[in-house]
């Protein structure tokens, strides 16, 4: 239980900070602040760090393993927190994260794009450990800096770690959709959390001007990405390019729980099922991970679907997409030694006909990846684009 991964000596703080810089994760001007804030201050005794390859964590307990703690702490991997929204206890992994440290590099990554400048006041949605926000106090002023969190333990944990670390940010227990417009107006908000959809507060919330980064992504798979908006003079809309692929745990409110498979597709005989075949190749559907840019475009132009991709076997592979509006659903059989890929679709929607009409158009934008993509925020709600404003991504 003392040593998650067994793994060669890992980089000192002082080291990974130097790596940090030199890939371009971090600016230099957030080196100082990165020297006087350590992760360390912020992370709970129990902990469980994530290793990226293998998607294992293992619980590392301070007071058992102070060295090996202290090295996860300073390390570049992500930090699991806590589990299944604080009803686990123990050591043991519980079934989904629902806190967490991210990784130094990605943190020092959004700070970058958020790009802050002394006197700007800042809003953080999800809080968390409070590290980011101590970060962020440390170059702006704590009172210039308040965030929020869902989760009460975790609220007044992290509100007694910036106490101490004399960095005392108000810590505010709430929903962060809907903002803090107590505070408002914000030359900034930042999301630690994935959103599929940026709520219009937050832009009426901004000062002229100011930039919302937020993790965004689609119901589609797991792909999502930071989109940078920039917020218009009159603070009706906001716009930007989304900067980088990421893999965040998703608001609470909204998450959406995986298709049961049982309550869309019978177990007795496919009546009603129509049949087809595709020469589509499985290559673009197979991938379900976080960083699959073509599962993000799909999501764009598809939307309420879901889409899961079995495990290869025996040379065959099935690909299942379920509407989330209503129980149509579809799945396409990929097989190594057939050129034409078997489709059963049921319900009012085409649903593989939307998803083969969505490949092909992406494939005739040459394979855009997530940089190529920016959204709208306005009150009407929000709008994808392919390169600019003017080129919106077409609705199905
Ligand atoms: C990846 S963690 C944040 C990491 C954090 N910024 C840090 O420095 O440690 C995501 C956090 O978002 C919180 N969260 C989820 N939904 C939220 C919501 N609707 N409002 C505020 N916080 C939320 C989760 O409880 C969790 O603590």
């Amino acid at each position: 239980m003392t040593r998650a991964f067994e793994q060669e000596k890992r980089p000192s703080r002082e080291e990974l900070g130097r790596i940090l810089l030199d890939a371009g994760s971090m600016t230099s001007d957030w080196m100082p602040t990165y020297e006087a804030v350590p992760r360390s201050a912020f992370l709970p005794d129990l902990m469980w760090p994530h290793d990226m390859e293998s998607g294992r964590n293992s619980a590392v307990d301070k007071t058992l393993a102070p060295e090996a703690w202290q090295e996860y702490a300073d390390s570049n991997q992500p930090i699991v927190t806590q589990w299944d929204d604080g009803a686990h206890d123990g050591p043991e992994p519980g079934k989904s994260f629902s806190s967490s440290s991210s990784m130094p590099s990605l943190v020092f990554s959004m700070l970058a794009d958020l790009d802050v400048e002394p006197g700007q006041r800042v809003l953080e949605i999800g809080t968390g450990t409070g590290w980011n926000a101590a970060l962020l106090a440390h170059r702006l002023g704590a009172a210039n800096v308040v965030t929020i969190e869902v989760d009460g333990t975790v609220a007044s944990e992290a509100q007694q770690s910036l106490d101490r670390f004399a960095l005392p940010v108000e810590v505010v227990h709430g929903d962060g959709f809907l903002g803090y417009a107590k505070r408002a107006p914000y030359d900034r908000i930042i999301a630690t959390c994935g959103l599929r959809k940026v709520p219009f507060a937050w832009v009426e919330q901004s000062s002229p001007g100011g930039v919302i980064l937020v993790p965004w992504g689609t119901c589609y798979g797991p792909s999502e990405a930071t989109a940078r908006l920039m917020v218009a003079e009159d603070c009706r809309s906001a716009s930007g390019p989304f900067t980088r692929p990421v893999a965040f745990m998703r608001m609470r409110s909204q998450r959406r729980p995986r298709p049961r498979h049982d309550e869309y597709v019978p177990a007795e005989a496919l009546t009603g099922v129509e049949k087809s075949t595709t020469q589509t190749s499985e290559h673009d559907f197979s991938g379900t991970g976080a960083f699959d840019a073509a599962g993000f475009a799909m999501g764009l132009r598809v939307p309420d679907v879901a889409h899961l991709a079995d495990r290869k076997r025996e040379g065959k592979r099935a690909v299942w997409f379920y509407g989330l509006s209503d129980k149509s659903w579809a799945v396409v059989v990929f097989r190594d030694d057939c050129k034409e890929a078997k489709v059963y679709q049921s319900g009012p929607r085409h649903l593989w006909d939307e998803v083969e009409a969505a490949h092909r158009w992406w494939v005739e934008q040459k394979r855009p990846g997530f940089h190529r993509f920016g959204l709208t925020v306005d009150a009407d709600g929000e709008r994808t684009w392919l390169d600019s404003p003017d080129n919106p991504v077409p609705a199905r």
